[in-house]
């Protein structure tokens, strides 16, 4: 189990951090010096042990085995470390210097030269380093966020990538593959929006071969269709097809780009990020010669549709009742077994104007006092003072536990200590 150890608090004021003394802090077993960059909570790094894709039954273990066995041939890997460096997670990948996921409001770091990786592309170079060319790899990924429904500041990954022969005979192995492809799913019900290829506002990169270019989008669109088929056909009301709809994306180490979403119960929804590798990515991976696609699928999403998961926390309840009702390999609707009241409490304070509080700051102080029992985090009202430029928030904190019903006495103690750590961290001054 990780543990945060901070040496010492005696700093005064200044960001979130900086009132601290650095130290070391202990991730999977392991010490690390803290700096500036340092902000990484006990209640994430407490995550980073549970590795909820690789237990056995539990719904985005099953979801990752179903997504496996639609690629067999590919490699999967499953076990691998979220400790990865900036240089990794982004540069490699051709992410701007100013590029905001970068910035410690929206990413975890362990000190400025070691973070927790924010998506399973920041493996994508040492894979293909490695010599694979065909390979799933499932991983939690973390980023600062909101508290809601379907936010966590964890959540799970599947990177998927081919890469050929950037010749005759790769493309022709796309080529029968895409014929392959194409049969299947014209006989399937599915109906599909799609967009070119390749065009003005999604261009083949320089150094490629647009007709190549052409042969590999097309191979990507055809093996997600297919696996989309795979995971939601046959869910839909009777005689209804599957719609799917791409559209054009940009990512810095793909070009061209799409997202994919896909109609279900009445709504589009988002399950995908994907296009054709650049050419950096594959330089960088020492395959300069090579050409192909990548996709990132985001499991949580599309668990909580096939299973009817009304909210992201129940994906780490350890309550029987959840766990129970679910087997490896097997899809099946979720049985809520109680909705508990919920209890909202709103907390209002002036912020030194020399301190500057994120929305993930705050929310991460809640998670760390009140971890799953937290609902939602809204802000309901800001105010900045005409003359002392100071400014005066409010933020209303719903409290519901999934498991049982919380006594007022319970949530208010909480409440109390979420009140007291803004004071101590921020210097607030409760209204
Ligand atoms: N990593 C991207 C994300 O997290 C998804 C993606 C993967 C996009 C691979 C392109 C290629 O949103």
């Amino acid at each position: 189990m990780a543990i945060l150890r901070w040496l010492g608090r005696c700093r005064p004021a200044g960001t979130w951090t900086s009132w601290r003394t650095y130290g070391t802090v202990n991730v999977l077993g392991k010490d690390y010096p803290t700096d500036a960059m340092t902000n990484v909570s006990p209640t994430i790094l407490s995550k980073l042990s549970v590795q909820l894709h690789t237990q056995p039954a539990h719904p985005l273990s099953t979801l990752r085995s179903l997504v496996e066995s639609h690629f067999p041939a590919y490699a999967h890997l499953s076990s691998v470390s979220p400790l990865v460096t900036p240089y990794q997670n982004f540069d490699l990948l051709s992410f701007p210097p100013d590029h905001p996921g970068r910035s410690v409001t929206d990413s975890y770091y362990i000190n400025k030269d070691l973070m927790l990786r924010t998506h399973t592309s920041a493996h994508e170079v040492d894979v293909f380093s490695r010599g694979e060319t065909t390979w799933l790899l499932t991983a939690d990924v973390y980023r600062r966020d909101e508290i809601d429904a379907s936010h966590y500041p964890v959540f799970h990954q599947t990177e998927g990538c081919r890469i050929v022969s950037a010749d005759a005979a790769g493309m022709q192995e796309i080529q029968d593959d895409n014929a392959r492809l194409e049969d299947h799913l014209r006989r399937s019900p599915i109906l599909i929006e799609d967009v070119p290829h390749l065009s003005p506002t999604n261009p083949c990169q320089p150094a490629h071969d647009p007709k190549h270019t052409e042969l590999i989008a097309k191979n990507l669109k055809l093996s997600l269709n297919s696996l989309i088929l795979r995971l939601f056909g046959g869910k839909q009301a009777e005689g209804e097809p599957l719609r799917v709809r791409w559209i054009e994306a940009t990512f810095p180490w793909t070009t061209p780009s799409f997202e994919v979403e896909v109609f279900f119960r009445g709504k589009w929804l988002e399950i995908l990020g994907c296009g054709v590798i650049h050419q950096a990515t594959l330089d960088n991976s020492n395959v300069p010669n090579k050409l192909g696609w990548a996709f990132g699928l985001g499991l949580e999403r599309i668990a909580m549709v096939l299973y009817s998961i009304p909210d992201i926390r129940l994906f780490w309840s350890q309550d029987p009742r959840f766990l129970s009702q679910f087997k490896q390999g097997e899809i099946n609707t979720f049985r809520p077994y109680s909705k508990y009241p919920t209890c909202f409490k709103d907390v209002s304070f002036w912020l030194p104007t020399d301190i500057t509080l994120h929305d993930n700051d705050f929310c991460d102080l809640v998670r760390d006092v009140a971890g799953d029992i937290v609902e939602n985090v809204k802000i309901t009202d800001t105010y900045e003072h005409p003359k002392s430029k100071r400014k005066s928030i409010c933020y209303r904190i719903n409290y519901r536990s999934m498991d049982r019903s919380l006594s007022n006495d319970e949530t208010n103690e909480l409440h109390a200590q979420v009140t007291s750590r803004l004071q101590e961290q921020f210097r607030v001054e409760i209204r």
